[in-house]
């Protein structure tokens, strides 16, 4: 069994059928330059213990290195005999430094401590790539709050009219949770810090080489505490693989919203020509695909998460193939994320929003009325009674068909004595936005808090 790393027990090679079930490197060849990265550190790892004299040191790193240039520039790529990256590499190595040397690599290592290391090495990469990106969105986020201060947008619950909130406010609450997930990568990024290298298949190494330094020379800020735990455990690629499924959650939850907008009915938002899509029949068309597809891959992004979780559950310790099937799935979700939120940033960047229409639509609706029961609160009347109040005066204003404002003096005596006139100062919208400026609520100045704590809460991440 040329060129593979077992098969001396072994009275036949593996059938072509177990080949072809067992072969990874369709995907796991992503990981060659940090498999390679691994060897080098290994290699010096064993020269320091003395498996390995300055000379043969310096001709393997100069293959490692060689590898790494064919692997970059397509020259070398794996053949169907091999089972995996790290079998290809060493059949590589051994081509270009020779069976002596290129075997002397593999003493004191497993595949099984190799790609649990690996694997926290592409998504510590592409966690940075992640978490650049997001902050691009949270900029443009921010970005068209800034423009838009003083516009008036209907808040909704039950996407029903609620009260009205200022557009910023409202960008700012999707940048918030955006900024959460900023956090969650920093966060996790603690527990992916950590190198499993030295674990070997479980029970750790009798070579004596040094852990500590290939985890330094891997950038990673210390070794595993436990071998069989440092082999066995992937809640780290199943907790980077739930916070790309929060992103897409929360992705898709702006894209519900951009598609609302977006449409005849609401009015509130025009979409860029260069981040929206035709129809190959209806010329008229114009489609929010950029929000659409956003929704769909959070179903992806949730898919992959989940189809993970049930791949580890149940798994007896240590090492177990099964353990393969954790890349496919989280490899595909930093790749959708990857592709997703340029586009998705642009598309929220270009947003035009039509502020006139969501004005004259916030007040709708009777949005106001917890305004009156506030204003009545405000002069001592019980919650309770203030509620009944303004809700006799909603069905008044129903029944004449107009709005709160609408009613007359005596209309608003004739619901309650209470309603004196000067109800009409908390009647419009503007007044309610600005009276709403408690911690963390709607007035323009506490939107303007948001700006500068948002900012500082990125900066620190
Ligand atoms: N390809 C495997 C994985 O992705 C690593 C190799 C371990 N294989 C083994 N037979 N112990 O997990």
């Amino acid at each position: 069994n040329e060129g593979s790393l077992w098969g001396a027990r072994f009275a036949s090679g593996p059938s072509p059928e177990l080949q072809a079930l067992s072969r990874s490197t369709h995907f796991d060849w992503q990981l060659a330059p940090y498999d390679l990265a691994g060897s080098r550190a290994h290699a010096r790892a064993l020269s320091a213990a003395g498996y390995l004299d300055a000379d043969e040191l310096a001709r393997m790193i100069a293959g490692l290195d060689r590898l790494e240039a064919d692997v970059a520039s397509g020259t070398l790529l794996p053949t169907d005999a091999d089972e995996d990256v790290h079998g290809a590499l060493e059949a590589a190595l051994i081509e270009v430094v020779g069976p002596e040397l290129g075997g002397k690599l593999r003493a004191g290592r497993s595949r099984n401590d190799q790609i649990a290391t690996l694997v926290r090495l592409y998504l510590r990469d592409h966690a940075a790539v992640i978490g650049t990106q997001l902050v691009h969105l949270i900029d443009a986020l921010a970005a068209q709050a800034d423009a838009h201060r003083e516009a008036i947008l209907p808040g909704r619950t039950h996407l029903q009219h609620a009260q009205p909130v200022l557009l910023a406010h409202h960008l700012l609450a999707h940048a918030w949770a955006l900024s959460r997930d900023l956090e969650r990568i920093a966060d996790w990024d603690k527990r992916a810090n950590v190198s499993p290298y030295g674990s070997g298949a479980l029970a750790g190494s009798t070579l004596g080489l040094d852990a500590a330094s290939v985890a330094h020379d891997l950038g990673l800020g210390g070794v595993v505490e436990n071998s069989i735990d440092g082999t066995a455990s992937r809640d780290v690629v199943a907790e980077f693989a739930f916070i790309t499924a929060q992103i897409g959650v929360d992705l898709s939850r702006i894209s519900e919203e951009i598609i609302l907008w977006n449409t005849r009915e609401f009015a509130f938002v025009t979409l860029h020509d260069g981040y929206s899509t035709g129809s190959s029949i209806m010329p008229q068309k114009k489609n929010p695909d950029i929000a659409e597809l956003a929704r769909g891959k959070s179903g992806r992004l949730i898919g992959n998460l989940t189809g993970l979780l049930t791949t580890l559950k149940g798994l007896p310790l240590a090492y177990n193939r099964d353990l393969q099937e954790d890349k496919e799935p989280v490899f595909d979700s930093v790749e959708t994320l990857e592709v997703l939120l340029p586009a998705f940033t642009g598309m929220v960047s270009t947003l035009t929003f039509h502020t006139e229409r969501m004005a004259e639509l916030a007040p709708q609706g009777f949005s106001l009325a917890t305004d009156v029961a506030e204003w009545l609160v405000k002069r001592h009347v019980p919650f309770r009674d203030a509620h009944e109040i303004t809700g006799a005066l909603v069905r008044a204003a129903e029944e004449r068909g107009v709005d709160l404002a609408g009613l007359s003096d005596d209309e608003l005596a004739a619901v309650s004595p209470l309603l004196e006139p000067s109800v009409r100062d908390v009647l419009t919208i503007e007044g309610s936005v600005a009276s709403r400026d408690g911690l963390g609520g709607t007035a323009p100045a506490r939107v303007a808090d948001q700006f500068t704590a948002l900012t500082a809460r990125i900066r620190l991440l």
